[in-house]
């Protein structure tokens, strides 16, 4: 499985390249109004540090203006994938971009359904949202393990982002189900390191260390 960072912050990014474990980043517009950056500057920037696949929104509404937005973008970096909501209009413009090689994630899938018409319009992603179904009461897992079968079924090849990722939870449920990607926010990269076995584990070593040492000193 792959992991995304979920993220429009650089600093983040520059830590979690540092451990070695992500294989690319996606933004959104609330993600980047958190960050004081000009939007185009951040994506390069983005771009320089994880050589891999970079989402980035459009926020036209209608296809032209997206297909343009997205030409655009797909400009900063080899590494850019455009991202597109799914709406008539999202998948308008996917089908165009996809034929000229310009890579898409379709965002703000709830639905296998949905999920579907993207596939065949030749996106390169999907990214359904989890956390905000689990929000409303639903079970967003299950629509992992719909769009999973589903790909299998008719050997689509478009890759599922496991998106909107709350918990560590998620992520080991996500790679059970059989996820492509999971994206997610630095703070459940932190929390996955963590266990108290592990930490207690290591107080041991270190007391156990420190009175061998203590005792050779003697000798
Ligand atoms: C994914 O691409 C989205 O940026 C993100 O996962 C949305 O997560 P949220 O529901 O926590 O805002």
């Amino acid at each position: 499985m792959k992991i995304f960072l979920d993220t429009a912050n650089i600093e983040q990014i520059k830590e979690a390249q540092k451990l070695g474990i992500i294989d690319g980043v996606t933004t959104n517009p609330t993600l980047v109004s958190k960050e004081n950056a000009v939007f185009e500057e951040r994506i390069s920037e983005i771009c320089e540090v994880v050589k891999g696949p970079v989402s980035a929104e459009v926020t036209s509404s209608n296809a032209e203006g997206m297909i343009e937005e997205a030409r655009k973008l797909a400009k900063i970096s080899e590494h850019v994938v455009v991202k597109i909501p799914m709406t008539q209009e999202g998948i308008k413009a996917v089908k165009v971009l996809s034929a000229e090689g310009i890579k898409t994630n379709v965002t703000l899938v709830f639905s296998a359904l949905q999920a579907i018409l993207a596939a065949k319009a030749g996106a390169t992603y999907v990214s359904p949202f989890i956390g905000r179904l689990d929000d409303i009461g639903h079970m967003g897992m299950e629509l992992i393990e719909q769009i999973v079968q589903i790909f299998k079924n008719y050997d689509y090849k478009t890759e599922i982002i496991v998106a909107s990722v709350r918990h560590p939870e998620h992520v080991l449920e996500a790679a059970i189900v059989g996820g492509d990607i999971v994206t997610v926010p630095f703070a459940v990269i932190e929390k996955m390191f963590k266990h108290p076995m592990t930490d207690l584990g290591l107080e041991r070593f270190n007391a156990d260390w420190k009175k061998y040492q203590e005792y050779m000193s003697k000798k």
